[in-house]
């Protein structure tokens, strides 16, 4: 009999190494990998090349019936690029100025709404693995697996200074260092949805850990989940 499939959860403060785990876990599970925190950056980008304000709750809603996400396998990654109404964006989405209004973009509940809605369909057939905020917690509470990630802030502003600054020689290490702090704060405090540690998830502090190391631990629990 072959095993069912289950949903397993990432959450964890920004740049602690989820979507790297949940890569991972996702190849050798055969599971689908979400990256839960693209959708956001995906819908910034929209409303930064549209001029929209953010501010004005109509204008957003009228925006978000505009776009449209989805998915594309990138084998060189590993991992699907996400399309923005059919373009893949992937790269785009990574540069600092989304990463400077995400954050702001996703306290919207009706952007919240829209993301939500688009992951729970994403997992509707388990076999997935989903990382972000919120997913223990809110998108999938009955997960069998959920994890949350923690690293200390300065490893994590190096692991993120040094992955921007390979295609960015001009970033400086100030300017992550203040975006993750700014970001945590906006996460954990944001009064929907923020950033908590569902209290039936299991801890991984990744501060001293190689991406091996995490993965073998992680793989374990997946393992004994799925049983
Ligand atoms: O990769 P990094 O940790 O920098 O962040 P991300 O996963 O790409 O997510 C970008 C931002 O989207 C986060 O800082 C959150 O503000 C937001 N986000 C969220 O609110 N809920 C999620 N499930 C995922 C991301």
């Amino acid at each position: 009999m072959t095993a069912k499939p289950i949903i397993i959860t990432l959450d964890g403060w920004s740049s602690c190494g989820k979507s790297t785990l949940a890569k991972a876990l996702a190849k050798e599970l055969g599971y689908v990998f979400v990256d839960s925190g693209a959708m956001y950056r995906a819908v910034t980008l929209y409303l930064l090349r549209n001029d929209i304000d953010i501010a004005n709750e109509q204008q957003v809603q009228q925006a978000l019936t505009k776009i449209e996400l989805g998915f594309v396998f990138n084998p060189a990654r590993g991992a699907s690029d996400i399309l923005l109404n059919g373009e893949n964006v992937e790269s785009l989405i990574r540069e600092m100025k989304v990463a400077e209004q995400v954050s702001k973009v996703a306290t919207l509940s009706a952007v919240r709404k829209f993301a939500v809605q688009q992951q729970q369909r994403l997992g509707a057939a388990k076999g997935i693995v989903m990382d972000g905020r919120d997913i223990g917690t809110v998108v999938f509470p009955q997960a069998e697996l959920k994890i949350f990630m923690t690293a200390d802030r300065e490893t994590r502003v190096r692991r993120r200074y040094l992955e921007l600054a390979a295609t960015d020689p001009g970033i400086s290490e100030e300017a992550v260092r203040e975006n993750l702090a700014r970001r945590d704060y906006m996460d954990a405090n944001r009064e929907e949805s923020p950033l908590r540690q569902a209290p039936d998830a299991k801890v991984l502090d990744n501060t001293n850990l190689s991406p091996e190391e995490q993965f073998k631990i992680a793989l374990l629990w997946a393992r004994e989940a799925i049983g």
